[in-house]
C-alpha cells in the first residue's frame, strides 16, 4: 500500500501539486492495475491536493445508449447521463477541447448538479484521437481553473486513458 501524506500540500504552489499528484498516480499505476480502483484513487488524489476542487469525476461514453454516464467521483450526488454536446461536459466530449469556465452561470447550458458549483474545468479523455470520455471537476469559487490546471490535467487524462484502454 503507497502512503499518501498530505499534511504539506497547502505550502505547495499549483505546479508543484500536479507535479506531486502525478508522480503519485505513476506509482499507483505500478502496483495496481485495476480499473476502478486507480480511477478511484486518482480524483481522490486530486480532491486531496487542491481546496478548490469542489467536485472532481469521470463522465465515461456508453457506446449502447450513445451518452455519458457517470463513473468514479469525489464530491455530493451527481448527474448520472449527459447527452453529447450538452453541458460542460457534453460539449467537451463532442469537441475533443479542454473547456475552462470561470463562472458556470454564463456558460449556455450549463447542467447544475451541486448547486455551490461556481466555475468548472472539463478535459477530455482521447484514445486514439477519439473521445472516451471526460474528467471534470468543479471548484466553489468563481475562475478556479486557469491553463495550469488544464497543461496538467491534460497530461493526467493520458495516464487516465492508458487505464481505460
Ligand atoms: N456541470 C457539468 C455537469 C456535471 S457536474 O458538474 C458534476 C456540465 O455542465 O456538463
Amino acid at each position: 500500500m503507497i502512503e499518501i501524506d498530505f499534511s504539506n500540500i497547502k505550502l505547495l504552489s499549483k505546479k508543484e501539486r500536479y507535479t506531486t499528484v502525478l508522480k503519485q498516480v505513476d506509482a499507483l499505476l505500478e502496483s495496481e492495475n485495476n480499473v476502478i480502483a486507480n480511477l478511484s484513487n486518482i480524483v481522490s488524489l486530486l480532491k486531496n491536493s487542491f481546496e478548490y476542487y469542489l467536485w472532481v469525476g469521470y463522465y465515461l461514453y456508453d457506446a449502447d445508449k450513445n451518452n455519458l454516464v457517470l463513473g468514479p467521483f469525489q464530491g455530493s450526488l451527481a448527474c448520472t447521463r449527459i447527452e453529447i454536446g450538452k453541458g460542460v461536459c457534453g460539449t467537451s466530449f463532442r469537441d475533443k477541447e479542454t473547456i475552462i469556465v470561470d463562472d458556470v452561470n454564463k456558460f449556455p447550458g450549463h447542467i447544475f448538479c451541486d448547486s455551490k458549483s461556481k466555475s468548472e474545468i472539463v478535459v477530455p479523455i482521447l484514445n486514439d484521437g477519439k473521445a472516451i470520455g471526460v474528467l471534470d471537476a468543479d471548484s466553489d469559487e468563481y475562475a478556479s481553473f486557469d491553463e495550469a490546471d488544464k497543461i496538467y490535467l491534460e497530461e493526467l487524462v493520458m495516464k487516465i486513458s492508458n487505464i481505460l484502454s
